[in-house]
């Protein structure tokens, strides 16, 4: 496995202890947190690339929607690691950020819930770097079966998503992180593994669309037949 490869799925498997706060312990979220600051910094140097090349070459609808995903969901990261480092009492007690906890804290709680949807949507974006052996090898009866079972599982992450009250903390409107001390931490984990599928789904599925949108207007405008590759 290449560096790039293990560095995209540490990010999704530290995202859900990251959300599961109090039931793993302050100190440990803490810790975890900086790791993941890590996770995302050498996520950001490995496409350095990007940023350099960002407003340079043709802006295809689908490059759009990427450079929209990703500057939005770093502007969340940013928000998240600052908004946890001024709140921080285990690893920086010593910042002088007691006045500002309050707005920390609802930055933090409502960007957490941003940040997790957005790192799923963005991951969906990029589903074929990521998987790009899959669509070649599933083919015949196994393709509707894992289909089917994959709208099962998002259909339960979007039902899990509005359990957990996650539209209410991304939109402000509640003010803390309800934790049940008695859940399983592997129900949380499942729940939560299952709302990352369901945006990490609609991400692919709005590329694939906008993908689509684009060959289909290339085709009537009579560039498709001159072979030239598409976003
Ligand atoms: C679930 C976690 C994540 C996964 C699986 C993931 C995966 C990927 C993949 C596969 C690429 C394409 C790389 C290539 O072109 O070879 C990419 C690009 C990129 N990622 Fe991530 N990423 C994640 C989280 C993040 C986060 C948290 C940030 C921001 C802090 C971020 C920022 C970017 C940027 C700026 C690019 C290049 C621009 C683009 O093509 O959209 N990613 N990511
Ligand atoms: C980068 C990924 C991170 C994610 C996804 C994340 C997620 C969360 C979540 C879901 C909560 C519970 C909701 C709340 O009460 O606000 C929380 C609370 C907290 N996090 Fe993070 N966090 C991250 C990074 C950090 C970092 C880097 C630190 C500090 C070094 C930190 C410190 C805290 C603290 C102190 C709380 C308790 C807030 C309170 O008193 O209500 N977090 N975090």
């Amino acid at each position: 496995m290449t560096l790039r490869k293990a560095v995209d799925c540490a990010m999704p498997a530290l995202l859900l202890p990251l959300m599961a706060y109090a039931l793993i312990g302050e100190a440990f979220h803490e810790v975890a947190g900086m790791a993941m600051l890590g996770l995302f910094l050498l996520h950001l140097w490995q496409n350095r690339a990007w940023l350099k090349s960002i407003a340079k070459g043709r802006q295809s609808p689908a490059r759009i929607l990427r450079t929209l995903c990703s500057l939005t969901l770093l502007a969340a990261a940013i928000a998240q690691a600052g908004s946890g480092i001024a709140m921080s009492g285990h690893l920086f007690p010593f910042l002088p950020t007691s006045g500002m906890a309050a707005d920390a804290r609802a930055v933090h709680l409502a960007c957490g819930s941003w940040l997790f949807v957005l790192m799923a949507f963005h991951a969906g974006l990029h589903g074929r770097k990521l998987l790009p052996q899959l669509g070649r090898k599933l083919t015949g009866p196994a393709l509707p079966a894992v289909c089917a079972c994959l709208a099962a599982v998002a259909l339960y992450g979007a039902e899990a998503f509005a359990a957990r009250g996650m539209p209410g903390h991304m939109f402000l409107q509640t003010a803390f992180a309800f934790f049940d001390y008695d859940e399983p931490l592997l129900c949380f984990f499942a729940d939560h593994a299952a709302i990352f599928l369901l945006f990490a789904l609609a991400g692919h599925v709005t590329q694939q669309a906008v993908e689509w949108s684009s060959l289909r207007k290339c085709r009537s405008s009579g560039d498709g037949q001159s072979g030239r590759k598409l976003p």
